[in-house]
């Protein structure tokens, strides 16, 4: 890390940083790769979680202490310290190039599932999108949304443009929501990032970050300014649904003229 640091060149140390990152979690590949990869991601997001840094560590959110435990528990201390220095090196390689996706360059080279289509658009295209359609006036009005978010980049994109939007974001991989997380965390964008599915609109767990002063908090569904918005407009579409339904198997069968059949709405 020390002599990362003296290279002065900000790509090349970024470069070097993403070598790094990979090296290290290559010392870990007697385990599943990609348990590693899932595990480091939650303990990230239990570290930088609110209360921690809000409260400089004098304070702690019990539910999350246990779910950090409960991953980091499996790795021996040696293996425990190779995870620190991948957070380590996570956090300079961001300071290196801000917006930058180290982790999600690791993710396309071993992980990406080509049925979900996780294919993440190159950096410079978002860019290039971002400069189209970001205004950089507005403040905190706008919402920036990528459902189907990868590792946020065109998140990360849109707030190197403008950082005062609120940025809202889901996806259907759990592993890759986290991911967005973090990376919308270290880059100070505000906002909610969902996994859940875009198409049916369930939606499974949701991570605000940056709302409360600095940091990543997973907050109930039905807290979520939209995701919960969502949640209540699809239970209240399932009722209606059900209710149509009722009626429709409500209708008297022993009608001799009319054809015996039976709708089912959707
Ligand atoms: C082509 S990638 C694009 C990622 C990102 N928007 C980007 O431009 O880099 C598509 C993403 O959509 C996600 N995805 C696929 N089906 C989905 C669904 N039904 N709901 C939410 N996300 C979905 C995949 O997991 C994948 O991360």
């Amino acid at each position: 890390m020390e002599e990362i640091k003296k290279i002065l060149n900000p790509d090349k140390r970024y470069a070097r940083i993403v070598t790094e990152i990979q090296k290290k979690f290559d010392e870990l590949s007697y385990y599943e790769r990609s348990r590693v990869f899932d595990d480091f991601l939650t303990c990230a997001i239990c570290t930088f979680h609110n209360t921690n840094l809000r409260y400089r560590l004098l304070a702690c959110d019990i539910e999350n202490e246990k779910k950090y435990l409960e991953v980091i528990k499996h790795y021996k201390p040696r293996e425990q310290l190779i995870i620190k220095e991948i957070l380590h090196l996570f956090i300079a390689a961001v300071e290196a190039k801000n917006y930058s996706d180290p982790l999600g360059e690791y993710y396309e080279q071993y992980f990406a599932n080509s049925r979900l289509g996780q294919f993440f658009t190159p950096m410079e295209v978002c860019r290039i999108m971002a400069n189209m359609v970001i205004n950089e006036e507005s403040e905190y009005k706008t919402v920036v949304d990528d459902t189907g978010c990868g590792s946020g980049r065109n998140l990360l994109a849109a707030a190197e443009k403008n950082p005062k939007n609120f940025f809202k974001a889901r996806d259907i991989s759990l592993t890759v929501a986290k991911l967005c997380t973090l990376n919308c965390f270290m880059n100070g964008l505000r906002g909610e990032v969902a996994w859940g599915d875009a198409i049916s609109l369930e939606t499974w767990k949701v991570w605000e970050v940056n709302m409360m002063g600095f940091g990543i908090r997973e907050i109930p569904i039905e807290e979520s300014f939209y995701f919960g918005q969502e949640k209540e407009a699809l239970e209240s579409l399932r009722r209606r649904k059900e209710r149509l339904n009722e009626k429709i198997t409500e209708q008297p069968k022993n009608n001799k003229n009319k054809p015996d059949l039976q709708f089912k709405l959707f």
